[in-house]
Protein backbone atom coordinates (compact mmCIF):
# COMPACT_ATOMS: atom_id res chain seq x y z
CA UNK A 1 0.00 0.00 0.00
CA UNK A 2 1.12 3.75 -0.70
CA UNK A 3 -0.52 5.03 2.51
CA UNK A 4 -1.98 3.82 5.19
CA UNK A 5 -3.77 6.44 6.16
CA UNK A 6 -7.25 7.18 5.14
CA UNK A 7 -7.10 10.46 2.79
CA UNK A 8 -9.79 9.44 0.18
CA UNK A 9 -13.34 9.31 0.24
CA UNK A 10 -15.65 7.65 -2.29
CA UNK A 11 -19.51 9.07 -2.75
CA UNK A 12 -21.66 6.79 -4.63
CA UNK A 13 -23.96 8.95 -6.11
CA UNK A 14 -25.58 7.52 -9.72
CA UNK A 15 -28.74 6.53 -8.28
CA UNK A 16 -32.32 7.30 -9.67
CA UNK A 17 -33.55 8.19 -6.15
CA UNK A 18 -36.96 6.41 -6.83
CA UNK A 19 -38.36 6.91 -3.73
CA UNK A 20 -38.12 10.55 -4.23
CA UNK A 21 -39.85 10.78 -6.78
CA UNK A 22 -41.00 12.88 -8.74
CA UNK A 23 -38.44 15.75 -6.77
CA UNK A 24 -35.67 13.12 -8.22
CA UNK A 25 -36.95 13.23 -11.99
CA UNK A 26 -35.01 16.55 -12.47
CA UNK A 27 -33.02 17.00 -8.96
CA UNK A 28 -30.70 14.59 -8.23
CA UNK A 29 -31.66 13.16 -4.89
CA UNK A 30 -28.10 14.18 -3.18
CA UNK A 31 -29.29 17.38 -3.70
CA UNK A 32 -32.32 17.74 -1.58
CA UNK A 33 -32.44 19.44 1.22
CA UNK A 34 -31.86 18.91 4.62
CA UNK A 35 -32.91 22.57 6.06
CA UNK A 36 -30.33 24.09 3.80
CA UNK A 37 -27.96 21.79 2.93
CA UNK A 38 -28.17 19.38 0.45
CA UNK A 39 -27.73 16.03 2.17
CA UNK A 40 -24.45 15.25 -0.05
CA UNK A 41 -22.68 18.05 1.97
CA UNK A 42 -23.20 16.76 5.05
CA UNK A 43 -21.26 13.61 4.18
CA UNK A 44 -18.88 15.83 2.57
CA UNK A 45 -18.32 17.60 6.07
CA UNK A 46 -18.18 14.41 8.17
CA UNK A 47 -14.86 13.29 5.58
CA UNK A 48 -13.09 16.47 6.07
CA UNK A 49 -14.03 15.90 10.08
CA UNK A 50 -12.23 12.59 9.84
CA UNK A 51 -9.01 13.50 7.73
CA UNK A 52 -9.81 13.12 4.27
CA UNK A 53 -8.77 15.48 2.16
CA UNK A 54 -10.39 14.42 -1.22
CA UNK A 55 -13.31 13.23 -2.18
CA UNK A 56 -14.36 11.15 -5.01
CA UNK A 57 -18.03 11.33 -6.45
CA UNK A 58 -19.26 8.74 -8.60
CA UNK A 59 -22.41 10.42 -10.60
CA UNK A 60 -24.57 9.61 -13.20
CA UNK A 61 -26.52 11.02 -15.86
CA UNK A 62 -28.52 14.14 -14.56
CA UNK A 63 -26.08 14.71 -11.47
CA UNK A 64 -24.33 17.79 -13.01
CA UNK A 65 -26.35 20.00 -10.45
CA UNK A 66 -24.07 18.05 -7.72
CA UNK A 67 -20.90 19.27 -9.45
CA UNK A 68 -22.02 22.93 -10.11
CA UNK A 69 -23.11 22.88 -6.83
CA UNK A 70 -19.33 22.14 -5.31
CA UNK A 71 -18.30 24.92 -7.86
CA UNK A 72 -17.58 28.69 -7.87
CA UNK A 73 -20.92 30.16 -8.71
CA UNK A 74 -19.93 33.41 -10.48
CA UNK A 75 -23.59 35.20 -10.95
CA UNK A 76 -24.74 34.36 -7.75
CA UNK A 77 -21.20 35.56 -6.30
CA UNK A 78 -20.94 39.19 -8.32
CA UNK A 79 -24.43 39.84 -7.67
CA UNK A 80 -24.36 38.87 -3.78
CA UNK A 81 -21.05 41.45 -3.44
CA UNK A 82 -22.46 44.07 -6.16
CA UNK A 83 -25.99 44.09 -3.42
CA UNK A 84 -23.30 44.01 -0.20
CA UNK A 85 -24.27 40.61 1.00
CA UNK A 86 -21.05 39.25 2.27
CA UNK A 87 -22.74 36.97 4.72
CA UNK A 88 -24.14 35.43 1.92
CA UNK A 89 -21.35 35.71 -0.25
CA UNK A 90 -19.03 33.67 2.39
CA UNK A 91 -21.53 31.16 2.76
CA UNK A 92 -21.74 30.17 -1.11
CA UNK A 93 -17.95 30.35 -1.45
CA UNK A 94 -17.36 28.06 1.46
CA UNK A 95 -18.86 24.80 -0.54
CA UNK A 96 -16.69 26.15 -3.51
CA UNK A 97 -13.80 26.23 -1.17
CA UNK A 98 -14.51 22.78 0.71
CA UNK A 99 -12.44 20.49 -0.55
CA UNK A 100 -10.88 19.14 -3.90
CA UNK A 101 -13.52 16.61 -5.59
CA UNK A 102 -12.74 14.67 -8.63
CA UNK A 103 -16.06 13.11 -10.74
CA UNK A 104 -15.80 9.90 -11.99
CA UNK A 105 -18.88 8.44 -14.23
CA UNK A 106 -21.06 5.07 -13.81
CA UNK A 107 -22.56 5.10 -17.05
CA UNK A 108 -24.57 1.87 -16.38
CA UNK A 109 -26.70 1.41 -12.81
CA UNK A 110 -24.69 -2.17 -11.83
CA UNK A 111 -24.79 -1.89 -8.22
CA UNK A 112 -22.80 -0.39 -5.40
CA UNK A 113 -19.78 -2.25 -5.80
CA UNK A 114 -20.04 -1.48 -9.22
CA UNK A 115 -19.86 2.35 -8.37
CA UNK A 116 -16.53 1.59 -6.10
CA UNK A 117 -15.10 -0.04 -8.19
CA UNK A 118 -15.29 3.05 -11.09
CA UNK A 119 -13.20 4.73 -8.41
CA UNK A 120 -10.14 2.69 -8.22
CA UNK A 121 -8.39 4.81 -10.74
CA UNK A 122 -8.70 7.70 -8.46
CA UNK A 123 -7.88 6.03 -5.41
CA UNK A 124 -5.11 3.88 -6.41
CA UNK A 125 -3.21 1.32 -3.67
CA UNK A 126 -4.64 2.88 -0.30
CA UNK A 127 -7.39 2.46 2.14
CA UNK A 128 -10.00 5.02 1.61
CA UNK A 129 -13.46 5.27 2.86
CA UNK A 130 -17.03 5.02 1.45
CA UNK A 131 -19.87 7.05 2.11
CA UNK A 132 -23.35 6.50 1.23
CA UNK A 133 -25.13 10.19 1.30
CA UNK A 134 -28.81 9.38 2.05
CA UNK A 135 -27.41 7.64 5.63
CA UNK A 136 -27.06 11.30 7.70
CA UNK A 137 -25.73 10.37 10.93
CA UNK A 138 -25.30 12.62 13.61
CA UNK A 139 -22.71 12.24 16.00
CA UNK A 140 -20.79 14.06 18.84
CA UNK A 141 -17.60 12.55 16.82
CA UNK A 142 -18.24 12.33 13.20
CA UNK A 143 -18.76 8.90 12.31
CA UNK A 144 -16.32 8.41 10.00
CA UNK A 145 -13.92 10.00 12.22
CA UNK A 146 -15.14 7.06 15.26
CA UNK A 147 -14.34 4.83 12.08
CA UNK A 148 -10.63 6.11 10.93
CA UNK A 149 -9.53 6.03 14.77
CA UNK A 150 -10.55 2.06 14.82
CA UNK A 151 -8.85 1.70 11.51
CA UNK A 152 -5.53 3.39 12.72
CA UNK A 153 -5.73 0.23 15.52
CA UNK A 154 -6.88 -2.35 12.96
CA UNK A 155 -5.69 -1.64 9.46
CA UNK A 156 -8.85 -3.90 8.18
CA UNK A 157 -11.60 -2.93 6.58
CA UNK A 158 -14.71 -1.72 8.70
CA UNK A 159 -18.03 -1.75 8.23
CA UNK A 160 -20.27 0.86 10.15
CA UNK A 161 -23.32 -1.20 11.84
CA UNK A 162 -26.59 -0.72 13.43
CA UNK A 163 -29.28 -3.02 14.90
CA UNK A 164 -32.49 -3.15 13.01
CA UNK A 165 -34.88 -5.13 14.50
CA UNK A 166 -37.48 -7.29 12.49
CA UNK A 167 -38.24 -7.28 8.79
CA UNK A 168 -36.62 -4.09 7.99
CA UNK A 169 -33.64 -5.99 8.20
CA UNK A 170 -34.37 -6.98 4.84
CA UNK A 171 -33.16 -3.66 3.14
CA UNK A 172 -29.61 -4.04 4.19
CA UNK A 173 -26.66 -5.72 4.05
CA UNK A 174 -26.26 -7.83 7.45
CA UNK A 175 -23.33 -9.24 8.69
CA UNK A 176 -22.51 -12.21 11.37
CA UNK A 177 -19.34 -12.08 13.69
CA UNK A 178 -18.08 -11.92 17.19
CA UNK A 179 -17.27 -9.11 19.27
CA UNK A 180 -13.98 -8.58 19.47
CA UNK A 181 -11.98 -8.11 22.62
CA UNK A 182 -10.28 -5.22 22.28
CA UNK A 183 -12.72 -2.73 21.78
CA UNK A 184 -16.83 -3.16 22.49
CA UNK A 185 -18.02 -1.14 19.40
CA UNK A 186 -15.74 -3.90 16.73
CA UNK A 187 -17.11 -7.47 15.99
CA UNK A 188 -14.64 -9.61 14.12
CA UNK A 189 -17.08 -10.37 10.72
CA UNK A 190 -17.35 -13.68 9.87
CA UNK A 191 -19.47 -13.61 7.10
CA UNK A 192 -22.13 -11.03 5.55
CA UNK A 193 -25.67 -11.66 3.66
CA UNK A 194 -26.86 -8.30 0.99
CA UNK A 195 -30.76 -8.01 1.64
CA UNK A 196 -31.33 -11.14 3.17
CA UNK A 197 -35.24 -12.52 3.01
CA UNK A 198 -36.20 -11.97 7.19
CA UNK A 199 -35.80 -15.80 8.14
CA UNK A 200 -32.46 -15.87 6.81
CA UNK A 201 -30.60 -12.88 8.04
CA UNK A 202 -27.58 -13.80 10.12
CA UNK A 203 -27.59 -11.77 12.82
CA UNK A 204 -29.95 -7.93 13.44
CA UNK A 205 -26.38 -6.20 12.65
CA UNK A 206 -27.27 -3.93 9.60
CA UNK A 207 -24.32 -2.16 7.52
CA UNK A 208 -24.66 1.35 7.50
CA UNK A 209 -23.41 3.19 4.50
CA UNK A 210 -19.78 4.71 6.47
CA UNK A 211 -17.10 1.92 4.94
CA UNK A 212 -13.31 2.13 5.37
CA UNK A 213 -11.87 -0.51 2.96
CA UNK A 214 -8.62 -1.87 2.00
CA UNK A 215 -7.51 -1.69 -1.87
CA UNK A 216 -7.43 -5.81 -1.98
CA UNK A 217 -11.44 -4.95 -2.41
CA UNK A 218 -10.99 -3.67 -6.33
CA UNK A 219 -9.18 -6.70 -7.53
CA UNK A 220 -12.00 -8.61 -4.94
CA UNK A 221 -14.92 -6.50 -7.03
CA UNK A 222 -13.33 -7.28 -10.56
CA UNK A 223 -14.25 -10.67 -9.77
CA UNK A 224 -17.17 -10.66 -7.97
CA UNK A 225 -20.45 -12.12 -9.63
CA UNK A 226 -23.78 -10.04 -9.40
CA UNK A 227 -25.42 -10.37 -6.99
CA UNK A 228 -28.88 -9.27 -5.57
CA UNK A 229 -31.40 -7.56 -7.50
CA UNK A 230 -29.15 -8.15 -10.74
CA UNK A 231 -26.44 -5.38 -9.06
CA UNK A 232 -22.61 -6.04 -8.16
CA UNK A 233 -22.69 -5.93 -4.39
CA UNK A 234 -20.53 -4.62 -2.31
CA UNK A 235 -21.63 -6.72 0.47
CA UNK A 236 -20.81 -9.67 -1.75
CA UNK A 237 -16.92 -7.60 -2.67
CA UNK A 238 -16.26 -7.44 1.69
CA UNK A 239 -17.85 -11.35 1.66
CA UNK A 240 -14.80 -12.22 -0.81
CA UNK A 241 -12.56 -10.01 0.96
CA UNK A 242 -13.33 -11.93 4.12
CA UNK A 243 -11.32 -14.96 2.61
CA UNK A 244 -7.72 -13.05 2.75
CA UNK A 245 -7.99 -9.92 5.22
CA UNK A 246 -9.66 -9.56 8.75
CA UNK A 247 -12.88 -7.42 8.51
CA UNK A 248 -14.56 -5.73 11.19
CA UNK A 249 -17.78 -4.31 11.70
CA UNK A 250 -18.01 -0.86 13.83
CA UNK A 251 -21.23 -0.09 16.11
CA UNK A 252 -20.87 3.46 16.50
CA UNK A 253 -22.16 6.29 18.43
CA UNK A 254 -24.60 8.62 16.76
CA UNK A 255 -27.93 8.70 15.06
CA UNK A 256 -28.62 7.85 11.50
CA UNK A 257 -31.78 8.76 9.30
CA UNK A 258 -32.26 7.78 6.16
CA UNK A 259 -32.57 10.94 4.29
CA UNK A 260 -33.23 8.78 1.23
CA UNK A 261 -36.34 7.43 2.54
CA UNK A 262 -39.47 10.05 2.89
CA UNK A 263 -39.79 9.53 6.44
CA UNK A 264 -36.36 9.45 7.34
CA UNK A 265 -35.87 12.72 5.63
CA UNK A 266 -38.77 14.11 8.12
CA UNK A 267 -37.47 13.06 10.92
CA UNK A 268 -33.60 14.21 10.43
CA UNK A 269 -35.55 17.53 9.26
CA UNK A 270 -37.27 17.78 12.41
CA UNK A 271 -34.49 16.78 14.42
CA UNK A 272 -31.78 18.80 12.66
CA UNK A 273 -33.97 22.30 12.90
CA UNK A 274 -34.79 21.86 16.19
CA UNK A 275 -30.84 22.01 17.22
CA UNK A 276 -30.78 25.35 15.74
CA UNK A 277 -30.34 28.34 17.08
CA UNK A 278 -32.08 30.31 14.38
CA UNK A 279 -35.19 27.93 13.92
CA UNK A 280 -35.05 25.67 16.65
CA UNK A 281 -37.00 27.83 18.98
CA UNK A 282 -39.86 28.74 17.10
CA UNK A 283 -40.29 24.88 15.50
CA UNK A 284 -40.61 23.70 18.61
CA UNK A 285 -43.43 26.14 19.28
CA UNK A 286 -44.81 25.43 16.30
CA UNK A 287 -44.64 21.71 16.86
CA UNK A 288 -46.24 22.08 20.25
CA UNK A 289 -49.34 23.83 19.10
CA UNK A 290 -50.27 21.25 16.85
CA UNK A 291 -53.16 19.20 18.23
CA UNK A 292 -51.91 15.96 17.43
C1 LIG B 1 -26.83 -0.18 0.52
C2 LIG B 1 -26.00 -1.42 0.76
C3 LIG B 1 -26.47 -2.17 1.99
C4 LIG B 1 -26.48 -1.23 3.18
C5 LIG B 1 -27.32 0.04 2.87
C6 LIG B 1 -27.18 1.05 4.00
O1 LIG B 1 -28.13 -0.59 0.16
O2 LIG B 1 -26.05 -2.25 -0.39
O3 LIG B 1 -25.63 -3.25 2.25
O4 LIG B 1 -27.01 -1.91 4.30
O5 LIG B 1 -26.88 0.66 1.66
O6 LIG B 1 -27.95 2.18 3.78
P1 LIG B 1 -29.20 0.39 -0.55
O7 LIG B 1 -29.80 1.22 0.54
O8 LIG B 1 -28.43 1.22 -1.53
O9 LIG B 1 -30.19 -0.51 -1.20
Amino acid sequence: MTSTKVRKAIFPAAGFGTRFLPATKSIPKEMLALVDKPIIQYGVEEALAAGCDQIVIVTGRGKSAIEDYFDISYELECTLEKRGKLDLLAVSRQVSQMVRLSYVRQKEALGLGHAVLMARDLVGDEPFAVILPDDVIDAPTPCLRQMVDAFDQTHSSILATQIIEGPAISSYGVLDGKADPSNPRLFNVSDLVEKPQPGDAPSNHAIIGRYILTPAIFDVLERTPLGAGGELQLTDGIRGLLATEKVCGFSFEGTRYDAGDKLGMLKATVDFALKRDDLGPQLRAYLKSLKL
